[in-house]
């Protein structure tokens, strides 16, 4: 046997094996098991007023209901109230999660929410149109605010918004769940490390499944504030850059999204001080499923995330071989990146750990998207003074 010759010793005579820093899911594994000090390490108490932290939660449409299953399994956080214009909606969750009758509130009664000193912080979860309102109500009630994207309509009143955060000093995280996608951090450590080398070209897919209701398109803000805002934050958020100049193509082929004044198409490219140039497309309607790609390239070679499948099984016949259909939507595919925000969201109410998306952030994006529903809507290529 030509192999015996590499034969080893026992394992149990070898240092016991540790997981892989990547085995984010073994990492949650240990914290479920009370051995979280292997694996967060602060050198910081939470202050005891802070152990539970209490919430309150807007809206239980699909971004909300992802966090609510995400509040309810989270061991820090407490679910102080659900407010929810649709009674259908709070009474189904009640009985999912056995809710006190105290915790549903209708929005004519969400002053309790503001009112109430015992809430840290709120997740705001409603239609893009009533974010800047909630945001500045619950900053001006010293809460914590975790808002899903975007902060509000336009950038004057998004500016406002970091402005009063500051005032009131209070955090409010902009809810880029992209960022906190294992594959995508992982991503990023490596064209941060140089793995590439100097960055030349970067490629994002955002193409949305299923379709989103034509109720949700009309108060979305448009593609540009609504989807493509993600794939501008990632791009820059991989590059450590914001581009200088920005040009999109954008185009209706579904006629009810043409209908009400918006895109359902969109390619565009930015282009950065250093050189790089980032290409996107964004689809709202791909039929094989939730497509999102990103991919990184340089002179030292490539690094990329391609698409998730909920499992890995091959079935290989005469006919070639087949695999499941790509991950349904986003609750699937971004599953770990809104467990990972909230949790980062604690992080912060506990003085863990500082924002890590800071306003500047989020103003540059809001001006980056501004500046590509422009190029879209005029043809031209639009220069972008920070
Ligand atoms: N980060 C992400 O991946 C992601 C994904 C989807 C949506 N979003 C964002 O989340 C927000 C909501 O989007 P969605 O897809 O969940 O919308 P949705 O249409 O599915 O749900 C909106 C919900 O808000 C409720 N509502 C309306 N008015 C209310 C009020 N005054 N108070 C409380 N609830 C109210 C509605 O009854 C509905 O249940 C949008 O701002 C969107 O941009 C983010």
């Amino acid at each position: 046997m030509t192999t015996v010759k590499f034969a080893t010793c026992s394992p149990y005579k070898q240092t016991k094996q540790q997981h892989h820093i990547t085995d984010f899911k073994h990492k949650e594994f240990l914290v479920g098991s009370g051995q979280d000090k292997h694996v967060k390490t602060y050198n910081k108490e939470v202050p005891e007023d802070l152990k539970v932290i209490n919430v309150a939660l807007f809206a239980l449409g699909r971004a909300g209901s992802i966090h609510l299953t995400n509040v309810m399994k989270n061991s820090r956080l407490n679910i102080k109230y659900l407010v929810e214009s649709d009674r259908g909606k709070l009474e189904r969750v009640q009985k999912e999660w056995r809710l006190p009758d105290s915790v549903l509130l209708s929005p004519h009664q969400d002053q309790k929410v503001f009112s109430d000193p015992s809430v840290h912080g709120i997740i705001i979860a409603t239609p893009t149109y009533l974010h800047k309102d909630l945001v500045t109500r619950g900053l001006k009630a010293k809460k914590a605010v975790f808002c899903e994207k975007p902060i509000a309509d336009d950038l004057e009143d998004t500016r406002m918004c970091y402005q009063l955060a500051k005032e009131m000093n209070q955090p409010l995280l902009c809810a880029f769940n992209r960022r906190f996608d294992p594959s995508f951090s992982q991503l990023r450590r490596k064209v941060q490390d140089g793995e590439v080398g100097q960055v030349h070209l970067v490629k994002t897919v955002a193409r949305d499944s299923p379709v989103p209701s034509i109720e949700y398109i009309k108060v979305s803000g448009g593609i540009f504030h609504d989807c493509a805002v993600h794939d501008i934050d990632l791009v820059c958020w991989v590059l450590g850059e914001y581009p200088t100049h920005v040009f999109a193509s954008a185009f209706a082929f579904i006629p009810e999204i043409a209908a009400v004044n918006d895109h359902d198409t969109v390619g565009f490219t930015m282009k950065f001080a250093s050189g790089t140039i980032s290409m996107t497309d964004i689809s709202r309607n791909a039929v094989y499923g939730y497509d999102q790609r990103l991919e990184v390239f340089g002179p030292k070679g490539m690094v990329s995330c391609s698409n998730e499948r909920p499992y890995p099984l091959v079935t290989s016949t005469v006919h070639g071989q087949s695999e499941p259909p790509l991950l349904y939507s986003f609750p699937s595919r971004y599953y770990q990146s809104y467990i990972n925000e909230l949790d980062h969201f604690c992080d912060v109410i506990q003085g863990l750990s500082d924002l890590s998306i800071p306003g500047d952030n989020t103003l540059k994006i809001t001006r980056i998207a501004s500046a590509l529903a422009e190029s879209a809507a005029t043809g031209q290529m639009v220069e972008i003074m920070y």
